[in-house]
């Protein structure tokens, strides 16, 4: 089966006979004349027939063809100013692959249990293709950024015998009679690797058995973690600061027209420029108390704090120093106070909140040993995590990135659930 260009390519073959194959998107009739809108998941193209240039039977598939239908098409390419995506094809032939049942997502208005129920067609609509082609290249811009600043990709895990992030959200499996858990995060691993090859990062799917319902979470999410040898906190938070304006700009510069399909407003994006406000936690509560929030002292930030917080700033802010209590057991204690730990979380504008979380690491052997301790993990699990601390031990840091919430913090988008082609939430398994 030949390829001839994609819709999004047309613009380059005016004149030309051209064959494309997608499905039936709409159509439309009036007296002499068919128009039916083809979609390939590039863009959309007006083919348009009039009955004395095609054999009859084209002319009247094109009123029986369903929508949905598999077609190919041919036909002649005219720049045409009013069609969408300024071509549209003078059509010449068309065959049906396959005649589509009724389609069960219409033009009208659905409920989301229903569209979640039927994610598998819903992708196919003009929004969720916009929003997966923004994901493909925010991924893209990850892995370009890494790769282009001299780090090694390095493929961690995902069945692992120990926790990285807390214990109460475990995925639990059968390791032929020892318990196994889903990876909450490949750090473990990023750690000894950085001591092997400097400068390394690992991206992949993590999982967390988390029993909350919000618009943030999933219980399995892609993350992209870099981890550096001999890096502080202050590097932790220029190398986060760093990557995301890499990744906005662009997708700013690629995803234009699916912005425009999303009805992103893009100029909030444009602010998103060096440098980010870096806030010390206790400077952040202050700020929410003033706000009206009654956090405590010491708690870590609900949803809502960070709500409130972002929604005070044009780009994203890098809180950093919570009290070591709320985070997790490897941060290095903050030499100036040690009741608080090395570490940022950053936080998107317009009440996104979190999207990124890293830390500077402990790399002393015995202060680990004491935290693994007093975090009541099991310290035989964690052996080979505590070597790195005696040979050769250095400073070392890194973070997390969550995918999913940047997609929906740079598509401007409510909820994480249309950020990952098939999510897995709170009770939703399928399909
Ligand atoms: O802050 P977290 O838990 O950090 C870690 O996992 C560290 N080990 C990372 C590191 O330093 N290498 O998670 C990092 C990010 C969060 O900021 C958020 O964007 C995302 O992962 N995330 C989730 N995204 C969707 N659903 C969930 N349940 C998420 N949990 C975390
Ligand atoms: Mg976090």
């Amino acid at each position: 089966m030949a390829f001839g260009p994609a819709i999004n390519q047309l613009r380059a073959h005016e004149g030309q006979t051209v064959t494309l194959h997608g499905w039936v998107y709409n159509k439309r009739s009036s007296g002499k004349v068919r128009f039916v809108i083809l979609r390939d998941g590039t863009g959309y193209l007006q083919c348009v027939a009039f009955v004395k240039d095609v054999p009859q039977e084209v002319f009247d598939l094109m009123d029986l063809v369903s929508l949905e239908s598999s077609v190919t098409v041919t036909g002649v390419v005219r720049l045409d100013q009013r069609a969408p995506g300024g071509v549209e094809l003078g059509l010449t032939g068309l065959t049906l692959h396959h005649m589509a049942e009724e389609y069960p997502i219409g033009k009208k208005e659905h409920g989301t249990g229903f569209l979640m129920e039927n994610r598998h067609l819903w992708l196919r609509s003009s929004r969720q293709v916009a929003i997966l082609r923004c994901r493909s290249e925010i991924e893209q811009s990850f892995r370009d950024y890494f790769y282009q600043n001299g780090f090694t990709l390095l493929d961690s895990p995902i069945l692992t015998p120990a926790a990285c992030e807390g214990t109460t959200t475990l995925f639990e499996t059968d390791y032929f009679g020892e318990k196994a858990f889903l990876s909450q995060s490949g750090q473990l691993y990023l750690e000894p690797a950085c001591m092997a090859l400097g400068k390394v990062y690992c991206f992949g799917p993590t999982f967390r058995a988390e029993k909350s319902k919000t618009r943030r979470h999933l219980m399995e999410f892609w993350m992209l973690e870099p981890e550096v040898a001999f890096a502080g906190l202050d590097d932790v938070m220029a190398l986060a600061e760093d990557f995301l304006v890499y990744v906005v700009s662009r997708v700013l510069d690629r995803c234009t027209e699916e912005l425009k399909v999303i009805e992103r407003d893009t100029a909030k994006l444009q602010n998103v420029r060096k440098p980010f406000p870096r806030v010390p936690y206790k400077d952040a509560v202050a700020q929410l108390h003033a706000l009206g929030s009654d956090l405590r002292y010491g708690d870590d930030f609900g949803g809502d704090d960070e709500t409130v917080l972002t929604q005070q700033y044009d780009r994203p802010v890098m809180v950093h120093r919570y009290p070591s209590a709320v985070k997790a057991f490897y941060m290095e204690p903050d030499p100036q106070d040690p009741g608080l730990a090395l570490c940022v979380d950053v936080l998107a504008p317009e009440g996104y909140g979190e999207i990124i979380g890293g830390s500077e690491r402990i790399h002393d052997h015995d202060l680990l040993l004491g935290r693994i301790r007093e975090h009541g993990l099991p310290v035989s699990a964690f052996q080979w995590y505590l070597d790195i601390r005696k040979y050769g031990t250095v400073r070392h840091g890194g973070f997390g990135i969550g995918l999913e919430r940047t997609v929906a913090w740079i598509c401007g988008l409510p909820h994480v659930r249309e950020t990952i082609p098939y999510p897995r939430m709170l009770h939703q398994l399928y399909p």
